[in-house]
C-alpha cells in the first residue's frame, strides 16, 4: 500500500508492505537511522519518535498506521545548527554511555517536557518508565531532563 508521512518536516511516500512497522520505515526508507531497535516488543524505548507530537514506540505502530501522519526522529531535532535544549543537556550531563538508548530517552524527555515542562525528579524517572537504557546510566539521564527543564524555564 501507498504510505504517506512527513518525516522532519520533509515528506516522504512509498509503497510499503502492509506489515512494515514505522520504525522500519524510518531507518530502511527514510534511510534514517538515528531511531534504534531494541526490542521490537514495546519494552525497551529505543524506538521512540514523535507522532503528531505524542511520543510513540516507532516498533508498535504500523507504517500505514501513521499514513499521512508528522513524524519527528531525533535527526530532526537541531535547528540551524544548533542542538536541542535536550540534547545539549545530555551533553552537559553525560547521559550516555554506549549510546544505544539516547535517541529513544532523548525523544521521551521531549515529548515528557512539553506536557510538564517543569517536572520533579520522581515525574522524570516515572516518565522514562518505559525507556530502558542498558548501560543503567538513568542517574545522569535523569539530571539531563531536569537540566533541560531548568534551561527551557
Ligand atoms: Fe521498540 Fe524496544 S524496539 S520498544
Ligand atoms: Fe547504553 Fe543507555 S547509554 S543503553
Amino acid at each position: 500500500m501507498k504510505v504517506e508521512l512527513t518525516v522532519n518536516g520533509k515528506e516522504i511516500s512509498a509503497d510499503v508492505e502492509d506489515r512494515l512497522l514505522l520504525v522500519h520505515f524510518l531507518r530502511d526508507v527514510a534511510d534514517l537511522t538515528a531511531t534504534n531497535i531494541g526490542c521490537e516488543t514495546t519494552s525497551c524505548g529505543a524506538c521512540t519518535v514523535l507522532l503528531d507530537g505524542e511520543s510513540v514506540k516507532s516498533c508498535t505502530v504500523l507504517a500505514a498506521q501513521a499514513d499521512g501522519g508528522s513524524v519527528t526522529t531525533l535527526e530532526g531535532l537541531a535547528a540551524d545548527g544548533q542542538m536541542h535544549a535536550v540534547q545539549e543537556a545530555f551533553h552537559q550531563e553525560h547521559g550516555l554511555q554506549c549510546g544505544f538508548c539516547t535517541p529513544g530517552m532523548v525523544m521521551a524527555i521531549v515529548s515528557l517536557l512539553k506536557e510538564n515542562p517543569s517536572p520533579t525528579e520522581a515525574e522524570v524517572r516515572t516518565g522514562l518508565e518505559g525507556n530502558i537504557c542498558r548501560c543503567t546510566g538513568y542517574h545522569n539521564i535523569v539530571r539531563a531532563a531536569l537540566a533541560a527543564a531548568e534551561a527551557g524555564k
